[in-house]
């Protein structure tokens, strides 16, 4: 048993905020974050919620598939920007889609979430715990982001992305492998510290500002294109094929540069690389799946193509898989 994508699906909210609107809040300018990111506009969810983002990008991928909500045995939704601590973001979004057969949670594997989500979904599927899967990356991290801080803010938007996985037996098509890694040493690299239980919420963790994220991103850039490139290799190896297999190759889209040096890496012809960062900035989990569904709908993907995809997290996680389409 294997376990396919049989449907994609995407949100991103309204309101947009370009970079020439970014140069009224921090001294920056729309030459300085195109040039190093990639990134024309992020979208920001104002009044609408993480949950609210999920079910929209969820409900296009069961329309588009043609499912029932019924019919749904489970719902990941990967977001480090939940609608509240608890319960989780999953159970709103299947109140939403009046998804009552299936079973829901979330998880935190920062960028590298969506991926973490596929791959506790197609194991559910091997194991014959459930046959259709939503899983979800949505985030609402513009309220995570200190507007003060133009090493940051100029970065991240929000949006959702969404994969309805089913279980196939057809062993030459679907996800082929996946592999993933985390490293606890790193974790001053990309940080919110509060509130939690190191930091509980308080007047001081507001005042202090410890309640956004913080980045060391030049740091964080090093470390992410020489784990994209490992992580893909070992991947690639489980399943006997190279680079030069791949058709396709689509990263957690957190700066152009790179997921461009990635694919000059692993000798990958620009054609062959996904950039869909300038639509909607780095959205952490939601990045991969925007990406992906953004590649489906402009008929980048063709059946029988080799995707392989590749993220890279606070901090430190990262994470790679092959997909046959
Ligand atoms: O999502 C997963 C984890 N995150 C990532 O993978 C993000 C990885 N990091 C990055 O994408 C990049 O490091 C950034 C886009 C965050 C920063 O780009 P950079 O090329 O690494 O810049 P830098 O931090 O080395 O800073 C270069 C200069 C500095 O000025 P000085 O010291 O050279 O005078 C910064 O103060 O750019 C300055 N700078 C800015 N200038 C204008 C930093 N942010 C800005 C800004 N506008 N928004």
């Amino acid at each position: 048993m294997r376990s396919k994508i049989i449907s994609t699906g995407s949100y991103l909210p309204e309101k947009i905020l370009t970079n020439k609107d970014l140069e009224k809040i921090v001294d920056t300018s729309d030459e300085w974050i195109t040039q190093r990111t990639g990134i024309r506009v992020r979208h920001i969810a104002d009044k609408e919620t993480t949950s609210d983002l999920a079910y929209k990008a969820a409900l296009e991928a069961i329309d588009s598939a043609n499912v029932d909500p019924l019919e749904i045995d489970a719902i990941i939704v990967a977001t480090v920007t939940p609608d509240m601590p608890l319960p989780a973001t999953a159970l709103f979004v299947q109140e939403k889609l009046g998804a009552k057969n299936a079973f829901a949670f979330d998880i935190n594997a920062a960028c590298s979430g969506f991926m973490y989500a596929l791959s506790i979904a197609d194991s559910y599927i091997k194991n014959n715990l459930a046959k259709k899967i939503l899983v979800i990356g949505a985030e609402v991290l513009t309220n995570m982001i200190d507007w003060q801080d133009r090493s940051t803010c100029v970065i991240f938007g929000d949006g959702a992305a969404c994969v309805l996985l089913d279980a196939t037996e057809n062993e030459d098509e679907g996800i082929l492998s996946m592999k993933l890694h985390s490293d606890g040493k790193y974790t001053d690299l990309m940080i919110v510290e509060a509130p939690g239980s190191y930091k509980p919420c308080s007047k001081d963790v507001i005042d202090n500002r410890d309640i956004y994220v913080k980045m060391k991103g030049n740091e964080t850039f090093k470390m992410a294109v020489r784990h994209i490139v490992e992580v893909s290799k070992e991947v690639l190896g489980d399943v006997n094929m190279e680079f030069s297999d791949v058709d396709l190759m689509i990263s957690h889209q957190a700066n152009r540069r790179i997921i461009e040096s990635v694919g000059r890496r692993a000798g990958l012809p620009a054609e062959k690389v996904v950039i869909s960062i300038d639509k909607h900035a780095n959205t952490a989990a939601a990045s991969i799946p925007l990406a992906l569904d953004w590649a489906h709908k402009n008929g980048e993907i063709k059946k029988g193509d080799i995707l392989l995809l590749n993220s890279f997290g606070a901090s430190l996680t990262w994470s790679a898989g092959i997909i046959k389409w």
